[in-house]
């Protein structure tokens, strides 16, 4: 038997053999269509190469493409279980030709590799072709020689594939296989083709127009080629089994469910095993590929799929969590293929079990009420929308989960009643919003996200995507349209804009629209926490609502920010090593260009606090491990030791983020809805640049990354060597140069002093003669005007005068720049005669001074008349002659 990986590997290889390029799946999530929920056809990642948007260096190409179809218009989760060929998670395998080959080779591969390569039995097959497309019914004629009853014209648009309203589109030829007369079934365009014998297994479409609102409005650059086969139905036919369910792939999940169960695969159970091995698949590439359940959009139509599955596992009657232990069979299948499944496996299998556990805590209270509810209830009833509305709102039960609980039943659920008790609901919390005395004009931001729900965050993995324009705000006021010069908030329903929150500043960027239109977003903030809205200036042509746009982050400003961020949770970290677990958050600022961190610690950071920190912040950045992000529930976050904002809000689910080495756990987890790097390497080099008391108990560090932190050393270096030049020496040897010189300074200053005081008392060899001593009546006198001399050194150049009297008094004046001080000392034998603090007064008077103070034999003061020094000097003369 041929198993499934054989088939997609042979169908890759038949087109790379043939000159086609391989290209990998590409994820889920489609980042550059806003109109789809999933990718959800092979040609997806193609759209814009077909229209002549895109170039690639290849012009035909080959891939098998994940896709899923639950959720937004191709929806097909309520089937899934109960028919032999719907699946939520499938995958594509395609050939494809941008302008190069068209319809003639297009059949002549597909013939070849069905009939030749696999072997497939053409009187088994049947074409169809689009009802006037007279060259395709001629080339299967001619290619396949299958007879004409076999090329059935259709006229509908089963023949006319179009991705959505807008984009490429094309005349299409399907190829059917014919299971046998023993299931019921006729061939396409009979009234019996429902039936399941004969099945399509491969899409040709002859790419030619382009659509807009559903309208052809033109044609491609070059008619292309688009296909499409799905794997598992290939599966199938080459395994020569009917149903999907029953090919390789799909008997070992089941079997594996089987065996986790103990319940063997029987018509009362079938239904089950197949939902979780379909879920299974699903949920499982949803999560490999960045989704995480949440209460809206992609989040939540992972998580609907998760609770329809585990639904089936408890009616299953599983005791314990199942799903995530089905994870490694699923791996073991597909991992060869989706590496991401293996990469991402412990987070999946962690989220699986989370989620069953915590659903598993109501399930069994819904199903209660369900029943109390419906016990009354014959086929054909309904179930009331307020308690469909009360299990989805108390309970957790999606919808669509209610509906398939009853399902077996035959019983339906008002979907009107539901709905309006779902708008009630919004209703009431607007009321209660507007009670709280929040800003009133934030209601327009109320009446935009009840009539679009919020809008959704697509860059954590990517800086560029598409959005669908979903409100324009001018001066304060919804309108319909703006145009170029406009000042206006544009938004869309997913952004790969992040929105300012948690510190981080809001990322800036263009987008681009139809016509030429293009805005510059210099802001983007979060009205209500779950609208993105982009500031921006609209530099050319006009944007109306519906509008398709290009958004396009600043991606160079995003990785500052990314690096700024993870360097945040880790200085975080290194603060609680080195100075305790008190260190907590107290704010922070992440902009592109540098951080600020406050946190609460009572004294400042000594220099060596600040360069261990810094170290251990570049040790771990060194270390260069990847950057892991989960989902949680807040309480195990916390349980697995992560770094809470005490007082701050937190929704059902958080992310949190480890980071760095590992010992018990990671250097740093917290919880956390920024951006980060992919793995510490890329922050490069972290520097501190400040730290400063905010207020009492919180301190404040600052700290540049990346190339900042380079150039902030590097102009750091720059000032090192320009000192050193001017010091003439080297930039090693500036501490000590600069040590010498001033020891030398201290020195010379001494000298200066002394050498100023020996000329004052006209010695030390100096030029000038001191001053005479006087005798005034029986006492010594010794009265003398200094220039420039420091008034510290007075009292020690009266020392001198005193020594020099033997008995007598000393009086000195000390000009400084239009200042005296003035001093006089009295030897000891004469303090019974004179008071040095009165003769000081008799002269600072004369000096415009006031008071003068000291003791009976030495006594200063001054004032600011110097020019006045003789007449203070005379003025104690006199009081000494009294
Ligand atoms: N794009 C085509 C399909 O999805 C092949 O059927």
């Amino acid at each position: 038997m041929t198993s499934t990986n054989d088939i997609r590997r042979s169908f890759l290889d038949y087109f790379a053999e043939n000159g086609h390029e391989r290209v990998a799946s590409s994820p889920l999530v489609p980042h550059n269509d806003p109109t789809l929920m999933f990718v959800n056809a092979g040609m997806v990642p193609f759209k814009n190469v077909f229209t002549g948007l895109e170039s690639r260096p290849y012009v035909t190409a080959t891939s098998a493409q994940k896709c899923v179809r639950a959720g937004g218009k191709h929806n097909d989760l309520d089937n899934v279980g109960y028919t032999a060929r719907h699946h939520t998670f499938f995958e594509m395998m395609g050939n494809f030709s941008f302008g190069d080959y068209f319809k003639e080779q297009a059949i002549e591969h597909a013939w070849t590799l069905i009939t030749k390569e696999w072997g497939i039995d053409p009187s088994r097959l049947t074409a169809t072709v689009y009802h006037d497309d007279d060259q395709a019914y001629d080339l299967w004629r001619k290619i396949a020689g299958l007879p004409e009853d076999r090329i059935i014209r259709i006229a509908t648009k089963d023949n006319f594939w179009a991705m959505g309203d807008n984009g490429p589109c094309g005349p299409c030829s399907e190829l059917f296989y014919d299971h046998g007369d023993h299931i019921w079934g006729g061939p396409p365009g009979t009234p019996e083709e429902d039936g399941d014998r004969f099945v399509e297994i491969w899409n040709l479409v002859f790419m030619q127009y382009r659509q807009e609102e559903a309208e052809i409005v033109g044609e491609l650059p070059k008619p292309s080629i688009d296909t499409g086969m799905g794997l598992e139905r290939a599966a199938a036919v080459l395994q020569g089994v009917h149903d999907n369910y029953d090919i390789d792939l799909f008997k070992t999940l089941i079997a594996a469910s089987v065996d986790l169960t103990e319940q063997a695969e029987t018509d009362a159970t079938r239904a089950s095993h197949r939902v979780i091995a379909d879920h299974l698949r699903s949920v499982s590439f949803l999560m490999a590929d960045g989704v995480l359940p949440a209460n809206e959009g992609r989040g939540y139509v992972l998580r609907r799929i998760m609770r329809r599955a585990m639904r089936h596992a408890h009616l299953l009657g599983a005791k314990d969590p199942l799903m995530h232990r089905l994870v490694p069979s699923l791996s073991a299948e597909m991992g060869a293929a989706y590496p991401e499944l293996i990469r991402a496996q412990p987070l999946i299998q962690e989220t699986l079990e989370r989620e069953e556990t915590r659903f598993r805590q109501t399930l069994e209270k819904g199903l209660g009420l369900l029943d109390d509810a419906t016990a009354s209830m014959e086929k054909g009833d309904e179930l009331p929308g307020e308690t469909a509305f009360k299990l989805y709102d108390t309970y957790g039960f999606p919808y669509d989960l209610t509906e398939d609980a009853l399902r077996a039943r035959g019983l339906t659920v008002d979907r009107a009643g539901f709905d309006a008790a779902m708008a009630e609901q919004k209703k009431a919390a607007r009321a209660a919003w507007k009670g709280s005395g929040d800003s009133t004009d934030g209601e327009i931001w109320f009446d935009i996200a009840e009539r679009e729900g919020s809008s959704e965050f697509i860059g954590y993995q990517a800086t560029e995507g598409e959005g669908t324009i979903v409100g324009l705000i001018k001066d304060g006021k919804e309108v319909n349209e703006i145009g170029e010069g406009d000042s206006a908030v544009i938004l869309a329903n997913q952004t790969p804009f992040y929105a300012e929150s948690g510190g981080q500043m809001g990322d800036s960027g263009r987008i681009g629209g139809p016509a030429g239109f293009s805005a510059a977003v210099s802001d983007t903030s979060k009205p209500l926490g779950r609208l993105h809205a982009h500031h921006a200036v609209v530099d050319s042509g006009r944007l109306k609502l519906g509008d398709s746009v290009q958004m396009l982050v600043d991606g160079e400003r995003r990785d500052r920010l990314r690096a700024n961020h993870s360097a945040t949770h880790l200085l975080h970290a290194a603060l609680r090593n080195r100075l305790g677990g008190h260190v907590t958050q107290k704010g922070s600022l992440v902009a592109p260009e540098r951080l600020r961190f406050d946190f609460s610690n009572p004294t400042a950071l000594s220099d060596e606090d600040i360069a261990a920190v810094e170290a251990e912040v570049n040790e771990e950045i060194r270390a260069n491990q990847a950057v892991t992000t989960r989902l949680m529930a807040p309480e195990d976050a916390v349980e697995a030791g992560a770094l809470a904002l005490f007082g701050e809000k937190y929704g059902d689910e958080v992310r949190v983020l480890s980071m760095g080495r590992q010992t018990d756990k990671h250097y740093s987890i917290e919880l956390c809805g920024g951006t980060h790097v992919d793995a510490l390497g890329d922050i490069a080099l972290f520097k501190i640049i400040g730290e400063s008391a905010v207020s009492s108990g919180v301190r404040r560090i600052e700290a540049l990354t990346g190339e900042a932190a380079r150039q902030y050393l590097g102009g750091r270096d720059a000032m090192l060597r320009q000192a050193a030049q001017m010091l003439k020496t080297s930039p090693d040897e500036v501490g000590e140069r600069v040590g010498a010189l001033v020891a030398e300074r201290r020195r010379l200053e001494t000298e200066l002093a002394e050498a100023k005081k020996q000329l004052a008392l006209g010695g030390g060899g100096g030029t000038g003669s001191g001053p005479e001593i006087e005798t005034l009546g029986e006492t010594k006198f010794l009265g003398q005007t200094l220039e420039g001399v420091d008034p510290k050194s007075l009292r020690s150049i009266l020392d001198d005068m005193k020594a020099q009297l033997g008995s007598g008094i000393a009086a000195l004046a000390a000009v400084n720049e239009g200042r005296a001080a003035f001093a006089v000392a009295v030897t000891d034998d004469l303090t019974e005669s004179f008071d040095a603090v009165a003769l000081v007064r008799a002269g600072v008077a004369e000096l415009g001074g006031k008071g003068g103070g000291g003791r009976a034999d030495m006594a200063q003061g001054g004032g600011p008349d110097g020019a006045k020094a003789a007449q203070a000097l005379d003025a104690v003369r006199a009081a000494i002659t009294g």
